[in-house]
This record gives structure tokens, C-alpha cells and sequence, in this order.
């Protein structure tokens, strides 16, 4: 762009009262699209308005800035800090309950967070998808429904949870295949069904700037057991969602602001597989004996 064909409008003195206003004035001259212009508008006044209310200090600014500076700086391609930064505050939440408005009745959704991958297994239903020897072992049976209560069919239905120590497959150096993760697809009547195992609580990664702010703000890293969900079909909206298991240590103290309200998986004993026949699973454990 040419600077000397850009119109930009006289600058007044400034002072603390029309930065706010000069600053939205140099940042439109040059036309930019109305959606940007929007948001960078917004964004200018919300930041003038929080440096103003607060009497924001030269040293807050700069400790913010180098704090900000460390949050990009730890980032990796299998780390990424500023959404960690973005789940602490609720932002994640809150934008994505903006974006994606669901009707009554229906899931709420729950923040994707770091560890969902795309080199999940695709399996069979009753199949193995966590195989940590130290975990207690899981059966879970679910129904895909539409609001009316409808079973949904062929729903894609992603999965992923921890091992038993709290981490998930990537987060082990020498992970060579994915493992507490899979793929499956609703039947007829819009069930899936695997076996995992227990979720356990675990830390978000703390070692970093976010970690940091939490210990400095006295609160914990942990986030309570839970299992992620992300449900995929041609012409629906997708949805991820996490159950959260009942009686969890932190079911009430999250770190994370992750979803509106808990959906809450109950786990139940069961001592033999003809209580799978009777509650309808009829094929689990068909092929390993488990
Ligand atoms: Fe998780």
C-alpha cells in the first residue's frame, strides 16, 4: 500500500480522554473491512477503558506485557499456552457458546482443549480403546438423540480420555500409536458403546506463565475426571461436549471454566456380562474375553 494515498484524518492533542477516539480514526482510514473495523473499534475502547478504570501503572502494563511474552514463548506445536490462558479467564467458553447457540433441549458444549488429535482408531462398538493395564476398567454405553429424543444413526463419534496417571497418549515422549482414543459410529438405534477406562483427575500443563498466574491467584491446576465426546454427521451441527464423573474431588473447584453445566456419567459395578445382555450389549467382550 502506498502510505501517501492513505487519508488519514488530522490528529488532534491528545489527551486521556480522545485517545480512544483518535486511535479508531487512524485505524479506519484506510478502509478496512467493516467487520474489522468493528472489532479493532471494540477492542481499542475495551483496552482504554480498562487502562482508565484501573489507573493502570506503567510497571502493571510491562509486567503484563513480558507475561504475554512468556505465554508465546513456551507455546510448541503440542503446546498451546494462550488457550490455556483463554479456558482460565472462560473466554474459550464463552465464545463458543456465542458461536455455536444451541436450541433447549438440547447438549451444551464444553471446550475442545489440547489433546484431541486426528489420528484416532476407527473401531467396532464393545471395542477396547484405553489400554492402561493400571486403569479400572469401564464399560460405556451411550444413545445419540436428537432433541425429541429421536435416535440418531451413523453419528461420528470421536473419544478421548487420560491413562490412569492423568496424561493423555501425547503427552508421553515415546508414543508410537494413538491409545485412549478412538472413533466409533451410532447404530440403529443410536447407541455406542466401548470399554476404557475410569477417568481420573489430572493437571493442565502448570509449569508455564498460566501456571504460574494460578498459583499467584491461589488456585489449583486440576481438572476433574471426565471423558471428551465430539459428535460429527453430514447436515447436523457438530457438538464437543466431556462427562464428568459424579463424587469427583473437584467436581465443584474446576481450573478450567469448560462448560455451562455438567453432564455427570455415573458409573456402576457390574460383577458379570449378563448384565450387559440385559442392558442391550449384547456383543461386548465377544472377542478378547474382556
Ligand atoms: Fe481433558
Amino acid at each position: 500500500m502506498d502510505p501517501s494515498k492513505v487519508n488519514i484524518p488530522p490528529l488532534k492533542d491528545l489527551t486521556i480522554d480522545n485517545i480512544t477516539e483518535n486511535v479508531n480514526l487512524v485505524n479506519s482510514a484506510g478502509n478496512p473491512s467493516p467487520r474489522l473495523r468493528f472489532l479493532l473499534d471494540r477492542l481499542t475502547n475495551h483496552l482504554h477503558d480498562y487502562a482508565r478504570e484501573t489507573r493502570l501503572s506503567q510497571g502493571e502494563w510491562l509486567e503484563a506485557i513480558n507475561f504475554l511474552t512468556a505465554t508465546g514463548q513456551i507455546c510448541t506445536d503440542v503446546r498451546q499456552e494462550f488457550i490455556l490462558l483463554s479456558d482460565i479467564f472462560g473466554l474459550s467458553l464463552l465464545v463458543d457458546s456465542i458461536d455455536h447457540p444451541k436450541p433447549a433441549g438440547s447438549t451444551e458444549g464444553t471446550v475442545l482443549g489440547p489433546f484431541h488429535t486426528h489420528d484416532a482408531e476407527v473401531l467396532e462398538n464393545g471395542d477396547v480403546m484405553a489400554h492402561d493395564e493400571g486403569g479400572e476398567k469401564l464399560l460405556a454405553v451411550c444413545t445419540v438423540k436428537d432433541i425429541n429424543g429421536n435416535p440418531i444413526e451413523g453419528v461420528a463419534v470421536d473419544i478421548w480420555e487420560t491413562d490412569s496417571t492423568g496424561h493423555y497418549d501425547v503427552q508421553h515422549p515415546g508414543r508410537d500409536r494413538p491409545d485412549g482414543r478412538c472413533i466409533l459410529k451410532s447404530d440403529a438405534e443410536g447407541r455406542f458403546f466401548f470399554r476404557g477406562i475410569v477417568p481420573v483427575p489430572y493437571p493442565i500443563p502448570h509449569d508455564g506463565p498460566v501456571g504460574q498466574l494460578l498459583l499467584r491467584l491461589g488456585r489449583h491446576p486440576m481438572r476433574p475426571s471426565h471423558m471428551h465426546f465430539m459428535f460429527n454427521k453430514a447436515g447436523w451441527d457438530s457438538l464437543t461436549t466431556a462427562l464428568y464423573l459424579r463424587g469427583d474431588p473437584y467436581e465443584t473447584s474446576e481450573c478450567l471454566s469448560s462448560t455451562l453445566s455438567y453432564r455427570v456419567l455415573v458409573t456402576n459395578k457390574v460383577y458379570s456380562r449378563c448384565c450387559l445382555w440385559r442392558e442391550g450389549v449384547p456383543h461386548c467382550g465377544a472377542r478378547d474375553g474382556g
